[in-house]
């Protein structure tokens, strides 16, 4: 069942571009337009929705970080997201204009599932985004956009994540559409634009060799730092948890303009930090602060592993790696960033003699809260 790989999470990680390619099929009519025949909520609610939050555990949280990014530029919706377990504990505000969004691999994670029934209390419509048909959250939520990533058995999300992410960027389009913030061919470039990620998450993997070898070389660390910024900064907190859960070291992932505040104590000589650098052509303008997060923990010693764009020579002299992705907009980066940070743990952890697919302490999914 492997499909001749080592591991399932290494089958995984090769049907990625599959599951983002199968995530978006079908969700559009002859004409273009986004049709989620799913989302069984009236117009006219979705019309009048105020606020989002996002409720998830684990990577489905970091998912729905990323997708806080592009779902208040597309939309101008305030967006927040928060841990299942945090947001049912602590009153939060919802009301009948909040439109919760559960996003879950296997649709029973306790945690989330709570916060799926006290969000419909409050009188929220939930909206869950879910990779296994049939499971709980779905059943309890006002309606459902199924991630098409097919069965995860490893116990660290991998394709999961891509295809939650693809999924809320549906969402975000598509409320964008109903409610007017976009025209219809700024919609379907985006759309466009997404259909070429599959080939490009395809280039990254096939690069995996030289991630693997670094990989191998560093089985020693006992601690790796992760920095990003704007849509990089949930993928470098990803990338911790990855390396946390499958090889059992100290893993941190910050945001790279918090470095000055007090991360950059940490830096010291032969430090592994691996930074995500933005595209250079991002619209945001925040390459070059990134680079000279780089330039400041190379000074201090730290040994730099870098993510950068196809092109992105700024990089190179202050890198000790790169690990290069194809050119793609800045926030569907976050799409092909992550490949490297997912193949990284994955070949230390097997470098260690580990389990990759069945972590110690961990469980697939948590049916207690
Ligand atoms: C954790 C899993 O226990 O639950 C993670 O180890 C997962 O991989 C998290 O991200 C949330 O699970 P689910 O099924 O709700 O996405």
């Amino acid at each position: 069942e492997k499909g001749g790989f080592d591991s399932f999470m290494d089958k995984e990680i090769h049907d990625q571009p599959h599951a983002v390619a199968d995530t978006l099929l079908g969700r559009t009519d002859l004409s273009g337009r986004l049709t989620l025949d799913e989302i069984r909520i009236d117009e006219s609610v979705l019309r009048a929705v105020d606020k989002i939050i996002v409720i998830a555990c684990g990577t489905a949280a970091y998912a729905g970080h990323v997708a806080k990014y592009a779902v208040e530029h597309w939309c101008r919706i305030p967006v927040e997201v928060e841990l299942a377990h945090e947001f049912r504990y602590r009153d939060p505000i919802v009301d009948e204009k909040t439109l919760v969004v559960a996003i879950s691999q296997s649709g029973e994670t306790m945690d989330t599932l709570m916060a799926v029934r006290h969000a419909r209390e409050q009188g929220a419509k939930v909206l869950s985004i879910v990779n296994t048909q049939g499971s709980t959250i779905p059943r309890e939520s006002d309606a459902v956009l199924y991630t098409h990533a097919g069965p995860e058995i490893a116990v660290a999300s991998t394709k999961a994540f891509l295809s939650q992410i693809t999924a809320a960027y549906l969402l975000g389009l598509y409320l964008a559409q109903l409610r007017g913030n976009k025209f219809p061919d700024e919609i379907s470039g985006l759309l466009d634009e997404l259909r070429a990620l599959p080939d490009k998450v395809q280039t990254v993997i096939e690069r995996g060799e030289y991630v693997r070898a670094t990989a191998r070389s560093m089985k020693d660390a006992t601690s790796v730092l992760f920095l990003g910024r704007h849509v990089g900064y949930p993928v470098a907190l990803e990338g911790a948890l990855k390396l946390k859960e499958l090889a059992y070291i100290h893993a941190e992932g910050f945001a790279a303009g918090e470095l000055k505040h007090g991360p950059i104590a940490l830096i010291d000589a032969g430090q592994p930090v691996f930074v995500v650098v933005p595209s250079p052509n991002s619209r945001e303008g925040l390459h070059s602060k990134v680079v000279s997060n780089i330039q400041e923990i190379r000074a201090r010693g730290a040994r730099t592993l870098v993510i950068a764009e196809d092109g992105d020579d700024a990089v190179r002299q202050f890198a000790d790696e790169v690990f290069w992705i194809p050119k793609a907009p800045s926030l569907l980066q976050p799409l092909l960033a992550v490949v490297p940070l997912q193949i990284f743990a994955m070949a230390l952890a097997t470098a260690k003699g580990l389990d990759v697919d069945q972590p110690r302490n961990l469980a697939k999914s948590v049916t207690v809260e």
